[in-house]
């Protein structure tokens, strides 16, 4: 979480701060601030609240500073205030420090800076750092950071400037992305390329434990040896400019959009010859077939695709799967034998608790494998294999076209792992994936007609709660529906498995309660719909996701969201359109901030 941006260069900082610093508010939209450096003085603005905030009090100051850096956040440690808001500076204000990530043993450092006289001015664990610089700036501003890092337990990507260096910008990763943009006569400093795009599509990926020092002219890089390295300079591709909104409201709505083009693109690079292909892939076909176990671990709406990816992997696969949530994993001490493969899967490949859960894997000298969209990233350094799923940028904070794209990446999988097994049949392969092939074409046709979402949306826009129910793959599809709806709308919504809402849920129905049927045509359809009917029953307004031309449970709901039909297996790939349309119309209706919402933020760096 939290956005960091540097610059040095002829520009004018504050102004390439502040376009980096929106184009990463995603990580974090608390408060923000900059620190620039003009004629040898260094300046702190900051504000609680959105970077436009910042913008507009920067505006009026019009400081022409050429070397800064800047700050969103997503608050950890202390209330989100302008007093904590970023930078931090040390008590002369002449070190200020930018910081993403969480330093474990700020209370014990904290204590210990207020003995010898330091004086505190928020409640955040990052002022520690600009106080342990300047106790050691006697040993010049390098070796100060080097030697308050040294201080530091936990995780953290930092950037410093500072009266005594006026010329450099200094930079450390330990656990927490950072990335340098080269430029000519200029250098950028931020926490992930999206913010970099506009100004260069050269940069270095700096690895965990380096630190840099970047002027104008120049980048150095060390290893935590102190040892200068090579810069690594990699080109960033048409792809990851894209990350205008277009003609759309709203990033969810474009990414919603963008669904059919993501699997009809996964869709010409992972099937050849009636077989899904992963070229990339190391693990030898010999290892993965002698599997026994797997075990998925994610958080949020990447669980949700795994728990997609159990039902692939088992009934394509026949490979018993576990799907665990990271959070949880990582601290139960889990039972892994060694044909255990634990895989992993995350849309940013950065979200702390998966990286731990890839961490405890290999620690147990087990194979990991993971699904990761964002390129390079720490999750897919860090496993033996990554496996990119090709989404494209993601902003919208509420995870949509990477969730397809998770699903879709596993149905592949499942049916390669299938078929290096010798459970399936060449011509069952060929046939899934001839039907994999014609999704986008039912996609297209759900999204061009979103009337039906927008008039349910109407109708329930003022609920307190809701519930999503399925059953089988729909499951996942009703909790990742539930998601969707109480992050973008504040509204109350739970998922269930359908056979469960009699055990207890059942209770909160009340008159008008809607409760969305996740119910498409497959082998449990007469089941989900009786769920259906006994919630109707005892008053719930019951909203059906049906496939097209199924009378018979439609006649059920007071409501329903057609999707055009595919085999049962494909089902939750289109299930969940209508869904993230429903719940988009939903917030949208209710005034709520779709892209941005409150209390979140899209790349979960912190435990
Ligand atoms: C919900 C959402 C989150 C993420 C979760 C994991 O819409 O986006 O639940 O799915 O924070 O993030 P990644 O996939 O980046 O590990």
């Amino acid at each position: 979480m939290c956005g960091i941006m540097g610059y040095t260069g002829s520009k004018r900082a504050a102004t390439v701060l502040l376009d980096g610093l929106a184009r990463l508010e995603y990580r974090g939209y608390d408060s923000a601030g900059v620190a620039l450096l003009e004629d040898g003085t260094l300046f702190v603005r900051k504000r609680a609240g959105r970077v436009s905030e910042l913008a507009e009090s920067l505006a009026a100051e019009g400081f022409a500073a050429d070397m800064g850096i800047g700050h969103t956040r997503w608050a950890t440690h202390g209330r989100p205030t302008e007093r904590n808001a970023h930078p931090h500076t040390d008590g002369t204000g002449s070190i200020a420090v930018v910081h993403n990530g969480i330093i474990e043993n700020h209370e014990e450092l904290r204590a210990k800076l207020e003995a010898v006289g330091c004086r505190f001015v928020s409640d955040t664990d990052t002022e520690v750092i600009p106080h342990l610089i300047a106790e050691n700036l006697h040993l010049g501003i390098e070796d100060a950071v080097r030697a308050a890092c040294a201080a530091l337990e936990g995780a953290y990507a930092i950037a410093v400037v500072s009266e005594a260096a006026p010329d450099r910008m200094i930079a450390v990763r330990k656990g927490s992305p950072l990335v340098i943009g080269l430029g000519e006569g200029e250098q950028f400093l931020a926490s992930s390329v999206d913010a970099l795009l506009p100004f260069t599509r050269r940069v270095v990926y700096l690895e965990d434990g380096e630190w840099a020092v970047l002027t104008r002219d120049s980048v150095e890089i060390f290893n935590r040896d102190g040892n200068p390295v090579e810069p690594d300079v990699k080109t960033l591709d048409a792809a990851a400019a894209d990350v205008e909104l277009g003609p759309y409201p709203h990033y969810m709505l474009k990414e919603i959009h963008e669904q059919p083009g993501v699997v009809r693109r996964m869709s010409a690079e992972r099937i050849r010859d009636g077989r899904p292909v992963f070229d990339e892939m190391t693990l030898p076909n010999s290892e993965l077939a002698a599997v026994e176990r797997v075990v998925v671990q994610a958080c949020g709406t990447s669980w949700h695709a795994g728990l997609v990816g159990k039902y692939y992997l088992e009934r394509l696969a026949g490979v018993h799967t576990d799907v665990e949530i990271s959070s949880e994993f990582r601290y139960c001490d889990p039972v892994l034998d060694p044909k255990t493969l634990v895989l992993s899967i995350s849309q940013s490949g950065e979200t702390a608790d998966v990286l731990e859960g890839v961490r405890l894997a290999k620690g147990r000298a087990l194979r990991t494998l993971s699904i990761v969209n964002v390129e390079r990233s720490s999750i897919a350094r860090e496993s033996h294999q990554a496996l990119y799923m090709g989404a494209g940028v993601e902003i919208g904070v509420a995870s949509t076209k990477a969730f397809t794209a998770e699903v879709g990446m596993l149905f592949l999988l499942a049916l390669h792992l299938g078929r290096i097994r010798w459970r399936l049949r060449p011509e069952f392969v060929a046939e899934q994936l001839d039907a994999f092939r014609m999704l986008p074409t039912a996609m297209e046709r759900l999204l061009s007609s979103p009337d039906d979402a927008d008039r349910i949306a109407a109708g329930i826009k003022d609920a307190h709660s809701m519930f999503f129910i399925g059953r089988g793959p729909s499951y996942p599809i009703a909790l990742e529906g539930a998601l969707k709806m109480k992050e973008i709308s504040y509204i109350h919504a739970a998922g269930y498995p359908a056979g469960e809402l009699k055990h207890g849920p059942l209770a909160l129905i009340e008159d008008g309660t809607p409760v969305v049927v996740v119910c498409p045509r497959d082998g449990v359809t007469a089941k989900t719909v009786s769920n259906a009917q006994e919630a109707r029953s005892r008053g719930a307004f019951v909203i059906g996701v049906v496939q097209e031309g199924d009378d018979e449970a439609a006649s059920v709901f007071d409501e329903v969201l057609a999707i055009p039909a595919a085999p049962e297996m494909l089902s939750p790939l289109l299930t969940v359109i209508p869904l993230q349309l429903l719940a988009y119309r939903t917030a949208v209706l209710r005034g709520c901030n779709v892209d941005k919402p409150r209390n979140l933020a899209k790349s979960v760096t912190v435990e």
